[in-house]
């Protein structure tokens, strides 16, 4: 058997065809910058979302959870350090008048035509403001966050006296950021609305380091249990000149995306440079390590690390997203042998009652084209079971079905009576 990854082209059509990604807005032409998730997609973000929230919530006691505004009072971000300091600085090229990054560009030639006729950069503010109420005065707006973090922040002293935690201890959020990037691209990796999911876990100044290593580790195995390539994923120390406005110290885990090495998630150590910001006469402030990771890039990363096409000895080719089960958009697909034979199907149809009030996840009934067909589009989507309900199945002295697992092909007949040992065992909860 020969594995090969998808190029870049072949992933980004795959996420459309099978209802990962679409172009927002596409029949007005798209807007730039803004992807929606289909209904493939919206249940690998949730599964990502919640294997997250599991990992730095749910499994642990020193974290607390917050869903925080996505629009901030403007002096949130004044005080950030956002509404001077979050900028890129931007050039416009002479010859073909296209604006571009001038940290992006390579040999000091515009992207779009080579030329080296170009203006001097420009700093430009990144976030998108928004007007609050009727009065459209030029003062009068408010901003889209740039980070889900400074809803955390703001909200500190609420979340320390209405729980018992202590230092060291985190606050945890999953939500829309939003950033008016002047070169959205590589498909989701930059875009201009994306989600995080951040922790900002509040440590003793002097525990610091002892931290940010724990969070680097931490973090990265995280990615590998979510199916990141092993041998994709690296970590990168940012030089004194990349850190943000705000950082002593931080490390990026990177990843080989199929346009390039790029950042996957970055932990930052913020010192107390936010909380002294925002509380000017709070005492004995710590420390804070940040872990922040992207959903999209997550997704990219994980889409592109389980994408393969497998080729057979004979030369027989299939295209399989070999996701990890507990982020499968579908977990189990129930195909009936004969789908005219009406035994077959009510009984297809009284398992997927079954399993769907199970509690798995989405289950399908695939009773388009025969039984390849239904594979082939399984494999494409990652559905790790398949489940045939044949002659044998509602033959009552049988009553067994075949399930076939996605990455090996293998099939095993079990009773229709162990279906649910064998789910339960499949997907723990
Ligand atoms: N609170 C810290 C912070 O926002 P960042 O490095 O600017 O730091 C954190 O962003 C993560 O958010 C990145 O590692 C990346 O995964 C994601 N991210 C940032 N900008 C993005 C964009 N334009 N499109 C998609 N994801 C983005």
């Amino acid at each position: 058997m020969k594995y090969t990854d998808l190029t870049f082209e072949e992933l980004v059509s795959l996420c459309k065809r099978r209802g990962f990604f679409f172009q927002s807005c596409e029949i007005y032409g798209g807007l730039q910058g803004f992807y929606d998730y289909g209904p493939m997609g919206v249940e690998l973000a949730n599964n990502l979302k919640s294997s997250w929230w599991k990992s730095v919530v749910h499994h642990r006691t020193d974290v607390e959870g917050l869903d925080s505004s996505n629009i901030l009072h403007r002096k949130v971000l004044q005080k950030s350090g956002h509404e001077d300091t979050f900028t890129d600085p931007l050039l416009d090229c002479l010859n073909c008048k296209k604006r571009q990054r001038a940290d992006h560009l390579i040999n000091n030639k515009c992207a779009h035509c080579d030329s080296q006729n170009l203006t001097e950069p420009r700093e430009f503010n990144l976030m998108l403001k928004t007007q609050l109420g009727p009065v459209n005065k030029d003062d009068n707006f408010s901003y889209l966050r740039p980070e889900t973090a400074q809803g955390i922040f703001v909200n500190y002293k609420n979340i320390l006296s209405s729980t018992n935690q202590k230092v060291p201890f985190g606050i945890a959020q999953i939500g829309k950021a939003f950033r008016n990037e002047i070169t959205p691209r590589h498909f989701i990796f930059r875009v201009r609305e994306f989600t995080q999911m951040e922790l900002e876990f509040f440590v003793e100044q002097d525990s610091d380091e002892k931290w940010f290593e724990y969070w680097v580790e931490n973090r990265k195995q995280w990615w590998l249990e979510q199916g990141v390539s092993k041998d994709k994923i690296y970590l990168k120390p940012q030089d004194k000149d990349e850190l943000a406005h705000y950082s002593k110290k931080a490390t990026d885990i990177m990843f080989s995306f199929p346009h390039g090495e790029d950042e996957l998630e970055g932990i930052a150590n913020r010192t107390d440079y936010d909380l002294n910001s925002h509380f000017l006469k709070m005492k004995n402030k710590p420390y804070v390590i940040e872990p922040s990771a992207g959903l999209e890039r997550g997704m990219f990363a994980i889409l592109s690390s389980c994408a393969v096409k497998e080729t057979t000895e004979d030369n027989k080719t299939r295209l399989v997203l070999k996701l990890k089960p507990h982020l499968a958009p579908v977990k189990a697909a129930i195909i009936p042998l004969a789908k005219n034979n009406s035994e077959i199907v009510n009984l297809c149809h009284s398992l997927l009652k079954d399993l769907l009030s199970y509690g798995y996840g989405r289950i399908r009934y695939e009773d388009t084209g025969n039984i390849g067909k239904a594979y082939s589009r399984n494999d494409e989507i990652g559905t790790p079971y398949c489940i045939t309900v044949d002659f044998d199945s509602i033959d009552k002295s049988i009553n067994t079905v075949t399930i076939r697992e996605r990455d090996s092909k293998a099939q095993e007949t079990i009773p229709l009576t162990d279906i649910k040992r064998y789910f339960d065992e499949k997907f723990p909860r």
